[in-house]
C-alpha cells in the first residue's frame, strides 16, 4: 500500500517537474535581453562609457555643435565643413511650420502638457506629409530633417500661445540652439548658456535601445511610417521613469527649497519607499557616463547666474544616494536644474529632450527599416483555465 502511494507521489512530482520545465522564462521589462544589433551607439556600463558611431560622447560634447552630431547620427560620419554647411542650410530652410499647423497649436487646451501638444503636433505633421513620396530611406531622411527643423518651432509656438504671447518666427541666421531661445524668449542668451544647452542636446541625442527608441523600432517593424514611430516615441519618453524624470527632478528641488532641508526631505522619501527621481538606471549601475559632462555645464551655468543653491541641494542628495544606497544620478539629475537656470518652464524640459532625441530615434527607424523583422515577442498565459460559455440566462 505504502509502495503504491510512493509511486503515485513520484509520478505526480515528475508530472509537475515536466510542466515546470515547459514553462517559459519570463524576462520582465526585457531586462538583460539583447534583441538586435545596432551601429548607432554603444552603451558600455562596465567602463562607464557611451559612444555615438564610435565617438565618445564627452569628446563630441567638447568639440562639436549639436548639428554636427545630428549629421553623424544619420550619416555615420562627422560632416566636413561643406557637408555641414549644406546640412545646416537645409535644416534652417525647413524651420517654418504651416499656417494651418500654427492654428492647430493655437487650439490646444492651455493646460495641456507640452509633451501632449508636441505628440499631437508631430502626428499632425504626419497627416500632411505621410502621403508624400514612398517609404524609402531617402524620403525618411527628409522627413527626419523636417522634424528636426520643425519640432523646436512647434515647442516654442505652443509655449508662446500658452503664455498668451504672440509667436516668434524662426530665424535662418541662428544655430538650432540660438534659434530656439530666440523663438521662446525673443532674444539669444550669452555664449556660455548656448554652449550648455548645446551640450545637453548632444548628451540627450541617443542611448541605444531605451524605452522610447525601442517603441519607435517596434512601430517601424510593422512597416508603419516614421511620424507614427516618432509619435509613439514621444509618448514613451513622457513617462517619469524615462525622459519625464528631468521635470520631476526640478519639481523635487523646488519642493526641497534650501540645502538645509535636503537631507530630511530625502530621509522622508526613503522612509516612504518612494523613488528619488534622477537616480538609477536600467543599464548603468556604477554611474551614468553623461553625468560629469552635464554636471560641468550646470556648474558653468550656476556661476554665470550666481545661483549655486540647486547645486548644493543636488550634492546633498547625491552623496547620500551614492554612499548609502549605491544608486548614482542619471543625466536628468543635472539637466533639470540646468534648464531651470536657462529660464525654461519646467514642463518644457522633456519636449527639449525630444528636440535632441529625434536624431537618435530617426537613425534607429532607418536602421530598423533597412533590416526589418516584425517585433512580436511571446507571452505566457496566466489567466483562468479554458471554460465553456454559459448562455446569459444561466449565468449567476
Ligand atoms: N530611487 C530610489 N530607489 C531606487 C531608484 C531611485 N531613483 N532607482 C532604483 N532604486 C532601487 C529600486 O527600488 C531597487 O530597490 P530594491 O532592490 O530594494 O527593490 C534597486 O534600486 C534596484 O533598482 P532596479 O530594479 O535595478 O532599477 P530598474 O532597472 O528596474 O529601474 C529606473 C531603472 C531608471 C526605472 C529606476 O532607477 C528609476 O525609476 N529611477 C527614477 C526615475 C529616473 O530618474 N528615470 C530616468 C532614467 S534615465
Amino acid at each position: 500500500m505504502a509502495k503504491k502511494a510512493a509511486k503515485k507521489t513520484a509520478k505526480k512530482s515528475k508530472r509537475l517537474n515536466k510542466a515546470k520545465a515547459a514553462e517559459p522564462t519570463i524576462y520582465k521589462g526585457l531586462a538583460g535581453v539583447t534583441v538586435d544589433t545596432t551601429s548607432v551607439s554603444k552603451v558600455m556600463p562596465e567602463t562607464n562609457s557611451l559612444t555615438y558611431r564610435g565617438y565618445a560622447v564627452q569628446d563630441l560634447a567638447a568639440n562639436c555643435r549639436f548639428e554636427e552630431v545630428a549629421y553623424l547620427m544619420w550619416h555615420g560620419e562627422l560632416p566636413t565643413r561643406s557637408q555641414l554647411r549644406k546640412f545646416e542650410k537645409d535644416e534652417r530652410s525647413r524651420r517654418n511650420i504651416s499656417r494651418s499647423h500654427v492654428e492647430v497649436i493655437r487650439q490646444y487646451p492651455k493646460r495641456a502638457h507640452p509633451m501632449d501638444t508636441l505628440r499631437t503636433s508631430v502626428s499632425y505633421l504626419g497627416t500632411t506629409e505621410t502621403a508624400w513620396g514612398g517609404e524609402s530611406a531617402d524620403n525618411d531622411l527628409e522627413r527626419a530633417m523636417n522634424m528636426l527643423a520643425k519640432i523646436p518651432t512647434m515647442i516654442a509656438t505652443d509655449y508662446r500661445f500658452r503664455k498668451g504671447m504672440k509667436r516668434i518666427a524662426p530665424r535662418k541666421d541662428l544655430t538650432m540652439s540660438e534659434n530656439f531661445f530666440h523663438m521662446c524668449f525673443g532674444k539669444v542668451p550669452p555664449r556660455e548658456v548656448i554652449r550648455a544647452f548645446d551640450i545637453s542636446l548632444i548628451l540627450y541625442a541617443e542611448h541605444s535601445f531605451n524605452a522610447s527608441t525601442f517603441t519607435a523600432r517596434v512601430i517601424t517593424s510593422s512597416r508603419s511610417d516614421i511620424y507614427s514611430a516618432v509619435t509613439g516615441g514621444i509618448g514613451s519618453l513622457k513617462g517619469p521613469l524615462h525622459g519625464g524624470a528631468n521635470e520631476a527632478v526640478m519639481y523635487n528641488l523646488i519642493d526641497i527649497k534650501t540645502p538645509a532641508r535636503a537631507e530630511k526631505w530625502l530621509r522622508d522619501k526613503q522612509a516612504n519607499k518612494e523613488l528619488v527621481m534622477g537616480f538609477g538606471h536600467r543599464v548603468y549601475k556604477q554611474g551614468d557616463s553623461r553625468v560629469p559632462t552635464m554636471r560641468a555645464a550646470l556648474e558653468d551655468l550656476a556661476a554665470w547666474k550666481g545661483d549655486t543653491k540647486w547645486l548644493e541641494i543636488s550634492d546633498i542628495l547625491q552623496d547620500i544616494m551614492i554612499n548609502e544606497k549605491g544608486i548614482h544620478p542619471n543625466l536628468d539629475f543635472p539637466a533639470g536644474p540646468a534648464y531651470y537656470l536657462m529660464g525654461f518652464e519646467i514642463d518644457m524640459y522633456t519636449p527639449i529632450f525630444v528636440m535632441s532625441r529625434i536624431t537618435g530615434w530617426s537613425a534607429h527607424i532607418l536602421e530598423q527599416n533597412a533590416s526589418n523583422s516584425l517585433i512580436r515577442p511571446l507571452s505566457a498565459y496566466g489567466g483562468v483555465k479554458q471554460r465553456k460559455v454559459k448562455s446569459i440566462s444561466k449565468r449567476k
